[in-house]
């Protein structure tokens, strides 16, 4: 029997439009230019897929055009491409061993210390739709109670505009909250509706909590610092080392001795920075 070999360069063929190298390297230098992501050859079909969907929404007939577009309007459809191509899975109380660690060795420490700071700042950087601020956010409720004493702010930040405005309204499909322990989401999440589908709305002692602002993670950090902790977990599985590197230079300069870093499940700062040091499983403090 002879098994057909799958041509890549002859399936464009039978796609809705061509697709070459050019267009591909074209857009994929675009996005590593901008945003750090480091699209592999493997990420191909992925680029193809999501942007295909954006020359539909344009009405354009080619990738050429499609690249035209970019290189020459004042930079909305930026913003798309952007959002397109970013991956922004995330989920309520994802990883959380962080969580208990924020509430077992950040918190309590500190509000049994009659003398300890009651100023507490955290970022989350890579939010995306705000599951992981939400969840700091109900972390601190449960923690502290009463916050009236204390000063606390949690930024959260992402490139990614589409997600970041579902994240500041808060308003999650009934699917993502399901695993949620049911006492939690009683006190935090009121029901409602979303597109006419079941949902739940976070709670407003949560929202004033939380600030969503756009961030670029390669362009100048806005903030002072010094952050009690950063959570940038998940997002740089998708940059290279050198970018990396650069990154927890500059995030460790907004972290004083002994604060802490969360990383996502598969991420580690090996040979990337010696600014921290592992302490449990992707958790580093700030040396
Ligand atoms: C997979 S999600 C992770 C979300 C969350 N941190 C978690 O672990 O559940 C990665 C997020 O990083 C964001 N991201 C990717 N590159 C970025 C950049 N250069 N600046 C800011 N955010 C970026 C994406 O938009 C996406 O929302």
């Amino acid at each position: 029997m002879v098994i057909p070999q799958l041509d890549t360069r002859n399936a464009s063929k039978a796609r809705e439009f061509a697709f070459s190298d050019e267009d591909f390297n074209a857009l994929r230098a675009l996005v590593k230019a901008h945003t750090g992501i480091n699209l592999t050859d493997q990420k191909r079909e992925l680029v193809y897929g999501r942007i295909s969907r954006r020359l539909r929404a344009l009405d354009l007939e080619s990738f050429r055009e499609y690249r035209e577009l970019l290189s020459n309007e004042s930079g909305t459809e930026f913003v798309e491409f952007c959002n397109a191509i970013t991956t922004n899975l995330t989920s309520f109380f994802r990883e959380s061993h962080h969580f208990e660690y924020v509430r077992d060795q950040i918190l309590t420490p500190r509000m049994n210390d009659p003398r300890g700071s009651r100023r507490v700042r955290i970022w989350c950087a890579g939010c995306s739709s705000g599951e992981e601020p939400y969840s700091l956010a109900m972390t601190v409720r449960e923690t502290l109670g009463d916050t009236g004493r204390w000063d606390i702010r949690i930024l959260a930040t992402d490139l990614d505009s589409d997600v970041l405005a579902r994240g500041q309204r808060g308003v999650y499909a009934a699917d993502r909250v399901r695993d949620m322990d049911p006492a939690r989401r009683k006190r935090f999440f009121r029901e409602t509706t979303l597109n006419s589908q079941p949902a739940y709305a976070v709670a407003p002692e949560l929202q004033s909590l939380i600030t969503f602002k756009q961030l670029n993670l390669m362009t100048p950090f806005p903030m002072k610092g010094p952050l009690d902790a950063i959570f940038c977990r998940n997002v740089v599985i998708y940059f290279d080392k050198d970018t990396q590197r650069d990154l927890f230079a500059r995030m460790s300069r907004l972290q004083e001795p002994g604060a802490i870093l969360f990383l996502g499940h598969s991420e580690s700062l090996f040979k990337v920075s010696t600014d921290y040091s592992l302490i449990g499983k992707t958790i580093y403090r700030r040396v």
